[in-house]
């Protein structure tokens, strides 16, 4: 089941965050992520995966700059298509925003890489570190 999350969902959305094998949060960002959530939670939406009575995964854009924040599925439950059905969410809140495009980044060599190419984004360049920046109009 797809739904809105609510902030009760939040310790597990962290958890889920916090379990990922790729992409894991560096310590440098924590607070950033920390402050763009608690904005997201009361402005905006995360948008999650329930499954056997618990969040599985989750997606989020920013809709202050078009950004997707987040695309995250818990390893155990990878490969089944949440990915491809919680991204088009986030993409949606993005286009709402009144966007034509959606915009990212993610590690290179990961599977999320091979996951967005697959998926119709373009990379359109990387930033100082390394990280791959991808785009998709909407
Ligand atoms: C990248 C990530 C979001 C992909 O999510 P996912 O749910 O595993 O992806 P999907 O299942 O939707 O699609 C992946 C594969 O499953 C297949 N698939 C799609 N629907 C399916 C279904 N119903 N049943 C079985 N397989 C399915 C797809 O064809 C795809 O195949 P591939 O492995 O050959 O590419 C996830 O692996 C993840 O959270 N990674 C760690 C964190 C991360 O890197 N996030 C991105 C940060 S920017």
């Amino acid at each position: 089941m797809i739904r809105k999350a609510t902030l009760a969902d939040r310790p597990r959305i962290s958890e889920v965050r916090l379990a990922v094998r790729e992409n894991m949060l560096s310590p440098g960002s924590v607070s950033k992520v920390e402050t763009t959530s608690d904005w997201i939670f009361a402005n905006a939406t995360f948008w999650v995966w329930e499954e056997a009575g618990a969040v599985q995964g989750f997606s989020v854009a920013d809709p202050r700059d078009g950004t997707i924040f987040g695309l995250f599925i818990h390893p155990d439950y990878e490969g089944r298509g949440l990915g491809q059905a919680l991204l088009p969410l986030a993409c949606e809140d993005v286009r709402a925003a009144g966007f034509a495009a959606a915009t990212l980044t993610t590690g290179p060599g990961t599977r999320a890489e091979r996951f967005y190419r697959t998926n119709g984004w373009e990379e359109i360049g990387r930033q100082d570190n390394g990280e791959i920046i991808f785009r998709k109009t909407l």
